[in-house]
This record gives C-alpha cells, sequence and structure tokens, in this order.
C-alpha cells in the first residue's frame, strides 16, 4: 500500500464537499488523515479546524475535542493551532495485526454548538519487522538414499508487517547438495522448499548446515534467519570393507594354541546394525582351516586353535568375509594367506631297504651289504640329511641322493669280530639339527680261510723200546678259528709210508682226538727216533689243512749186554799175548775194547778186573779206556801164563756185562820184538774191522779237535755270552753236514740223560757222526762223538765241559743263536725243562723234557 501523504488537497476537497452537503447533524467520517505508525509524539495529523472549517479562535471557544477514549489514547487536538497530534507510540501490528488496511476512527466533538465530526485516520505501515521463523534452529533428516530433486518443505519466515513490508523472498546459504524454491500461495504468501541437488552420502558428510534467509519488501529490507541443519540419515548402502584385500602371515609351526595370528579388520562406514562387523569364514572353508584357526566374530582376531603342522600343509588360503547387521545384508571379504614356517621339528628317519645278514667274511672290498633309505619330513635344511657311520669300522657309507649304501671298506674277519654293531647316525642340517641313531647288528658269517694249526710246532713222544703196541703216544691237538664244519677237524697220517714200511704199522691216530697210538713194538737199537707226519684238516669247503711232525723217541733200555771186539774171543781162544818179563809198571799190556748196542748209559761201559784172574793184583784195568796195565813189575814169582778176566758192565739199570779172558804170557827179553813185530802183522789180516774203526777213530777226533778249535775260538770272540757253545757253524766244513732231528735221551726217572744230534755227511760216501750233549751239573758228564750207522760201532767218549757249562743258568727264551749250541732250561726248582737249539738252518727248535 501507498502510503498517503497527509493532506492532499484534492482528496480533502471532497471530504469537505461531503461534510458541506450533509449539513448539520451526524456528520460519518468525511474527513481521513493517514499518519506512519511509530511516529513520534507531537506528529501532525492533520489541521482539524482548517478541515472542519473552524476558526481557530473559536476552538477554544467551542470547547473542541476528541470523542472517544480510543481516540484520546493516540492522538490529541492542538487547540492553539487546530491540529491532530499523535498522542502515543502506535503500533500499526498491534493496533491491526496483519490486516492490510488499518483505519482508527477519531471523533471530534465540539461542544458549543453541538457539533460531532468524524474523521479517520489510517495508520500507515512502516517496515518495522524483521522477517522472523517460528524455530530459528530447524532440523531436517533426509536418508541419504533421496533422490536428486526431492523436495523437503522449510517453515515459512513470518512478518507482522504488511503488505510489501511483509517477507518477501528467501535466500539459502550456498550448498553444493541444496538449492531453495520458493512457491507462492494463493494468499500471496511464500513457502520455501529445499530442493536436493546432489546425492547424499551420509558417510562423506552427515550433517549439512545451511542457513535460511527470509527477506521482507520494505525499505530498507529487513531479513531473518534460520539454521537448517540437514542430518542425512544413514541407510545400509556400505559393505564392511577390510583394510586389505589380502593378508599375508607367516607362522612357525608347532605355534602353541591361543596365538594372534591376525586381528581382521573390516570397516563399515555405516551407522548402527549397519555399521556392525561380523566376521566369519567363507562358506566353502574347508573343516580343517575350520579346525585349525578360530575367527572371534564380533572382532575379527584369528587364532590358532589346533596343531600347524608344516608336514601338512605349507600354506593356507583362507576366505574371510566380513558382514554387518544392516538390511539387507552387505559383506566384504578377503583373502588370509597363512604361510606356515617349517621349523626343524622331526627327526630324520633311515629306513632299510635291504641288508645283506650275515655277510661273508670274504666279503670282497666295496661291496654294498645294505641300502638305506633316508627321510626327513622337515623341509629345506631341516630336511636335509647326512648319514654318518661310526669310525673304526670295517664299513663305510656311500650316498647317492637320499639313497645310501653301506659299502665294505676293510677286509671282514669273521676270527677277530663275528658281528658289527653298526651305528648310522642321521643328522639334518637345521639347527639346531636333530638326529636319529639307527643300529644295525651285522653278522659275519664264517668262510673257511683259517687253516687249522696245532698247538706244538712240532710234537715229542717217548716210548720205551719193547714197549708192548697199543701204548698212547702222544695226543696232537689243532685248533682252527673258523667255525661250526670249518672247524671240525680230523687228524690222520700225512702219507702212506714210514721208513718206507706202511705208516699204519707203526702208529695209528685218532681222527677225532689226535690221540697218537704205537702199533708195534720198537727196537731202539734199530730205529731210535720215528718221525711221523700227522695231518689235520678241517671240513670246510675246500677244506683246509696243515700237517705237523711227531717225533717218536725209542727210550733205549738196557736190553743188549757188551759186546768184546777185541781181543777177539771165541774158539780157539785167542793166542796168549806175550809180553816181556821186565817190563817196569804201568806197561800197556793190552786193550780191551767192548761196544754196547744200547746207547747212552746204557752204552756206557766200565772195565774191572775179576777176581777169576790169576793174579789180580799183577794187572790193573783203566775203568773207561778198558787198558790193561801191569801194577807192578813181574817178578820171578810170578806165573808166567796169566789169566786175565775183565768184566765189562754197562751203566744200565740193571747193568748188562760180559767177561772177556785174556791170557797173557811172561816172556823173556830175547822174545820180546818177535812177538811185537807178529802181533802188528797179524792183525790187519785177522781183524780188518777194527783197523777200520781206529782209522775212523782218528778222523773222529780230529773232527772233535777241530769242533773243539772252533768252540774256542767262539768263546774267545764272546767272552761276553753266558752260553758256551759249540758251534758248528762256524766250521768250514759245516756244508759236508747235515743236521737231523736230534734224540733226547731220558733218565728213567724223566730227567735228561743226555741229546743227540745227528750230523749225516751230504756226501754219501762220507761217514756219518753223531754228537750228545748231557746236561751234566757237577762231575764230568759227557758230550761224546761216535760214527753212526757203522755196525760194529766204536765209541768214542771225550770230556768237553765246554759243551755244558752254563746250562743251568738259561731261563731266557729258547733260542740260542750258535747252531748246534742246546740250551737246557730248567725250571725254578733246578729240574731240566726244555732243551732249545739251533739248527744250521737257523731253525730254532725246543724239546721239552
Ligand atoms: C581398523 O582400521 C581403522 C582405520 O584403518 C582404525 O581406525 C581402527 O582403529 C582399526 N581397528 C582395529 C581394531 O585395528
Ligand atoms: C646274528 O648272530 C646272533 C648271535 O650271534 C644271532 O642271535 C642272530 O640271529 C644272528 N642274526 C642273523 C641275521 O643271522
Ligand atoms: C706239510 O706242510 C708243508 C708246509 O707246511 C708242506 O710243504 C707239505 O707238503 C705238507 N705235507 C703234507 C704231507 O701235507
Amino acid at each position: 500500500m501507498e502510503p498517503r501523504s497527509p493532506g492532499q488537497p484534492a482528496w480533502k476537497w471532497q471530504v469537505l464537499s461531503l461534510l458541506s452537503l450533509c449539513g448539520w447533524g451526524w456528520v460519518s467520517g468525511q474527513i481521513r488523515y493517514s499518519v506512519v505508525e511509530e511516529s513520534e509524539l507531537g506528529t501532525v495529523v492533520g489541521n482539524v479546524a482548517q478541515d472542519l472549517s473552524l476558526k481557530v479562535a473559536d476552538l477554544l471557544g467551542r470547547r473542541l475535542r476528541l470523542g472517544s477514549a480510543e481516540s484520546r489514547r493516540y492522538f490529541a487536538v492542538s487547540l492553539a493551532s487546530g491540529t491532530l497530534l499523535v498522542n502515543e507510540k502506535i503500533d500499526r501490528e498491534s493496533l491491526c495485526g496483519a490486516s492490510a488496511g488499518c483505519v482508527l476512527p477519531v471523533q471530534v466533538v465540539i461542544e458549543t454548538p453541538l457539533e460531532l465530526f468524524r474523521l479517520e485516520v489510517e495508520i500507515l505501515d512502516l517496515n518495522d519487522n524483521s522477517p522472523t521463523f517460528p524455530i530459528a534452529q530447524r532440523t531436517v533428516r533426509i536418508a541419504e538414499s533421496a533422490t536428486v530433486a526431492a523436495r523437503f518443505p522449510l517453515e515459512s519466515a513470518q512478518d507482522p508487517d504488511v503488505g510489501t513490508n511483509t517477507v518477501s523472498s528467501y535466500r539459502l546459504s550456498p550448498s553444493p547438495y541444496f538449492s531453495l524454491d520458493v512457491k507462492k500461495l494463493k494468499d500471496g504468501k511464500l513457502f520455501p522448499e529445499l530442493v536436493l541437488e546432489q546425492a547424499l552420502d551420509r558417510e562423506d558428510k552427515r550433517e549439512h548446515h545451511l542457513v535460511l534467509t527470509a527477506i521482507d519488501g520494505g525499505n530498507p529490507a529487513r531479513s531473518g534467519t534460520a539454521q537448517i541443519t540437514v542430518v542425512v540419515v544413514d541407510i545400509n548402502d556400505n559393505a564392511p570393507v577390510f583394510d586389505q584385500s589380502v593378508y599375508k602371515v607367516s607362522l612357525p609351526e608347532n605355534t602353541p594354541v591361543g596365538t594372534l595370528l591376525i586381528q581382521l579388520n573390516a570397516t563399515d562406514p555405516d551407522e548402527g546394525p549397519s555399521g556392525e562387523v561380523q566376521y566369519s569364514f567363507a562358506v566353502h572353508t574347508s573343516d580343517s582351516v575350520r579346525k585349525l584357526f578360530d575367527l572371534d566374530p564380533p572382532t575379527g582376531a584369528v587364532r590358532v586353535q589346533g596343531a600347524v603342522d608344516f608336514e601338512e600343509a605349507g600354506f593356507y588360503e583362507i576366505h574371510l568375509r566380513a558382514r554387518d547387521r544392516g538390511f539387507p545384508e552387505m559383506e566384504g571379504h578377503c583373502v588370509l594367506q597363512v604361510e606356515v614356517e617349517d621349523v626343524n621339528d622331526n627327526s630324520p628317519e633311515v629306513l632299510l631297504t635291504s641288508l645283506v645278514n650275515p655277510v661273508p667274511e670274504n666279503t670282497p672290498l666295496e661291496t654294498v651289504v645294505g641300502l638305506f633309505n633316508v627321510r626327513d619330513r622337515d623341509s629345506g635344511a631341516n630336511g636335509e640329511v647326512s648319514l654318518g657311520i661310526g669310525s673304526n669300522l670295517p664299513f663305510k657309507i656311500k650316498s647317492f641322493e637320499n639313497h645310501y649304501a653301506l659299502i665294505t671298506r676293510d677286509k671282514l674277519d669273521r676270527e677277530s669280530v663275528s658281528q658289527y654293531t653298526i651305528e648310522l647316525t642321521a643328522r639334518d642340517e637345521g639347527s639346531p639339527s636333530l638326529t636319529t641313531e639307527t643300529t644295525i647288528l651285522l653278522n659275519i658269517s664264517d668262510v673257511n680261510d683259517n687253516p687249522p694249526s696245532f698247538s706244538q710246532t712240532s710234537y715229542n713222544a717217548f716210548l720205551s723200546e719193547n714197549s708192548p703196541p697199543g701204548s698212547l703216544l702222544c695226543t696232537v691237538s689243532a685248533s682252527d678259528p673258523d667255525e661250526g664244519e670249518n672247524s671240525r677237524l680230523t687228524y690222520s697220517i700225512a702219507g702212506s709210508e714210514i721208513e718206507d714200511a706202511p705208516a699204519s704199522s707203526f702208529v695209528h691216530i685218532n681222527p677225532d682226538n689226535g690221540n697218537v697210538y704205537a702199533q708195534r713194538t720198537f727196537d731202539f737199537e734199530l730205529l731210535q727216533v720215528l718221525q711221523i707226519p700227522v695231518a689235520v684238516q678241517d671240513s670246510g669247503s675246500p677244506p683246509h689243512s696243515s700237517n705237523v711232525t711227531v717225533y717218536v723217541f725209542i727210550l733205549d733200555q738196557n736190553d743188549n749186554a757188551p759186546v768184546i771186539l777185541h781181543p777177539v774171543t771165541g774158539r780157539p781162544v785167542a793166542a796168549p799175548q806175550r809180553i816181556p818179563q821186565s817190563v817196569p809198571a804201568g806197561y800197556l799190556v793190552t786193550k780191551v775194547t767192548a761196544v754196547d748196542a744200547d746207547s747212552g748209559h746204557n752204552a756206557w761201559l766200565s772195565y774191572s778186573l775179576l777176581p777169576q784172574s790169576t793174579d789180580p793184583s799183577l794187572f790193573r784195568v783203566a775203568p773207561y779206556t778198558g787198558e790193561i796195565r801191569t801194577a807192578r813189575g813181574f817178578q820171578d814169582t810170578d806165573l808166567a801164563a796169566q789169566k786175565i778176566v775183565v768184566l765189562v758192565k754197562d751203566n744200565g739199570d740193571p747193568a748188562l756185562s760180559c767177561t772177556v779172558t785174556l791170557m797173557v804170557s811172561l816172556e823173556d827179553k830175547a822174545s820180546e820184538e818177535n812177538s811185537k813185530s807178529r802181533d802188528f802183522l797179524t792183525n790187519p789180516k785177522e781183524k780188518p774191522d777194527l783197523t777200520l774203526y781206529l782209522i775212523i777213530a782218528l778222523v773222529a777226533v780230529s773232527m772233535v779237535s777241530l769242533v773243539t778249535f772252533i768252540v774256542l775260538s767262539a768263546k774267545c770272540l764272546r767272552k761276553g755270552d753266558r752260553h758256551s757253545c759249540c758251534c758248528l757253524s762256524n766250521s768250514p766244513s759245516r756244508d759236508i753236514f747235515k743236521h737231523s732231528s736230534p734224540k733226547l735221551q731220558l733218565n728213567t726217572d724223566g730227567t735228561l740223560k743226555y741229546m743227540e744230534v745227528t750230523l749225516r755227511s751230504t756226501d754219501s760216501q762220507s761217514q756219518c757222526y753223531r754228537t750228545c750233549f748231557s746236561p751234566g751239573s757237577d762231575r764230568s758228564d759227557f758230550t761224546f762223538m761216535r760214527p753212526m750207522s757203522c755196525p760194529p760201532p766204536s765209541a768214542l767218549a771225550m770230556e768237553t765241559d765246554t759243551f755244558l757249562s752254563g746250562t743251568n743258568t738259561s731261563n731266557e727264551s729258547g733260542q740260542v743263536r750258535w747252531h748246534f749250541c742246546p740250551s737246557f732250561l730248567t725250571n725254578d726248582t733246578g729240574v731240566l725243562k726244555r732243551v732249545a737249539y739251533v739248527t744250521e738252518d737257523r731253525a730254532a727248535h725246543g724239546i721239552c723234557v
């Protein structure tokens, strides 16, 4: 509405004329003033006096006044000027509210004369009110799913002003999401609406703060604002999202139950149940995974709940999902890759594929006797296995890939080790490494690789001559370190003949126990020693055998009486020995020579004069040589024919003897020469044997002298040597002689009488000798040499202490460095136990007593 300026003449005159026409009486409001609301006190509204054609001077007199109380409240009439003045501030809005026109009737009363005038004062609106919103803070909830261009009505602002002063437009604070649309209703009111310009996302911005401004049309315009908060209401539009699509975890095997593997984290930006995430395994997850791993649905913690074994599976791919509880449910997925790290928790295993058991002891080197496989369920270095074997074994390990062979490295010998305990140590390369020990018992089987061996290098048996057949000579025993049949021994006589006669006629051997029996009687004088080759053979295949010599020494018995060689006896009685009567005492009359077929002491002859002699006091017989000498000079009283009876007695037990009777005739000096020469001339024809023997004796004496010389030389060279030795080996003639086995002659009490070493010349034409040693202690036991196999023998006794000294001292080893040099070894009590000697071929021998 246009504010009407007061006192417009055209309009005023129209009113006046109207009043005039009406004349007297009640004049209805013809005069209309307007005043702007809120005008100050005293503001002139209009000139009443003038408009009512009253004289100002009369006014007081006529008692002009305002009629109604309401008029008087707002207006007053100035009696001095006749103008209507504002008496009180008028608020149009309180007076008239929202009505567009606001006219206040004013009654002007003139009392003298009474006249009544009606005036109208229009209260003109002034833009004194700003638009206001009933709710200054307004919240609008919009679902985030709201479509673009959706409209959301807002509350209108209110302005008590009217007309143009009321709300005329709205404005919205700038926002990309919203715009404002204002509708004009039929009543002219404006109705603002919020228009969605762009899709909302709660997760992006959950609230939008807008300011709505309402502006009125006044001049100046007034405005009012309202805070509009747009709350974006969530809907379940977001699936939970894992922060990684693939999680990689490595886990050592044997991790204890309850260990946290990973804390999953899926985020769902939605709110409320839509954002509440529950974790679970994907549907197709295998049972084994479910058994092994535990997933806590609310927290997403994945824990170990079973035994994680690398050897079972080294890698797990677990599909997991996170699901919210919105409507509809939405879910996110991820993959958990669990790599199980190997821990060296498996010991290596040794698997025996094959084994040769028992192994023959003659197995060649580098032969495979066993095959093994090695396995370790761990991987990498933890599963790399090396197989070792204890040292000091004749085996070694050879490997090719994971296969191992047990191979012989050294020669096997069942006799030294019959069973091997082989410890195989399998060790992996883990850290710390694990080991497995496997023990294999490997038997070594026997092969007949050892010949039987006799317990002695030779056996000596002693048998008295004339013993009845069947006596046990000795027992040979052999042993064989092999086993079973390979060590079952059979004894036999090797060779079929002994001394050109069937062996079985001499001895018999028990094949099982080695007992050797005599099969006949022996005559010492025919056979002194018997060499029996004895063989033993095992039952292996092929068999092995060895042999030994059993020396059977026939012990002499005094079964031969001495035999007189000289003088020759028998029929006719020998011619008497002639001796000159003048011979002095000590004259060698003759010599009785006797031999005894026995040996040793049994052949040790002594000579004595028997009282049967004519005059026993006249002659003397040397007890050992048999020389008969005159005891004194002959006297005339002595008989011319003397009979001398000499007893020749051997040293046997019992002693055997014989006698010889010699006839001696004494003759005077003249016949002496004849008789001597005759003696020498007759003898060669009659007694060729004796001459031969004398020559032999001479040769023997030369030999003995030579030997003695050598021995003495040796003694000089070896002064410190405790063994006194006879040393034929140093003799230049040693090549002439061959040694054959010595014989021992024992006393009946078993002690050694003497030892016999036989020398046989390599030249069959030459003579043979034997040297006899005897272990004489104090007195002169003897050593003598005598020709052999040359009957009738002539004995030659020689006292050679040299050969025998030191016999009691050598308790040392039986080896003697000098050939043919016997050592007599005694035990503590001085009893002779053993005789040792060395033969020319430097082999040592021992003979036990
Ligand atoms: C999950 O991830 C979010 C964002 O990456 C982080 O704020 C929150 O703390 C995580 N929760 C857990 C339990 O790790
Ligand atoms: C190995 O020898 C022992 C006794 O020495 C025997 O008990 C075992 O049976 C033998 N084993 C084989 C495989 O011959
Ligand atoms: C006895 O053994 C020796 C070697 O030790 C051998 O030369 C000889 O032939 C063997 N004799 C017999 C009869 O077996």
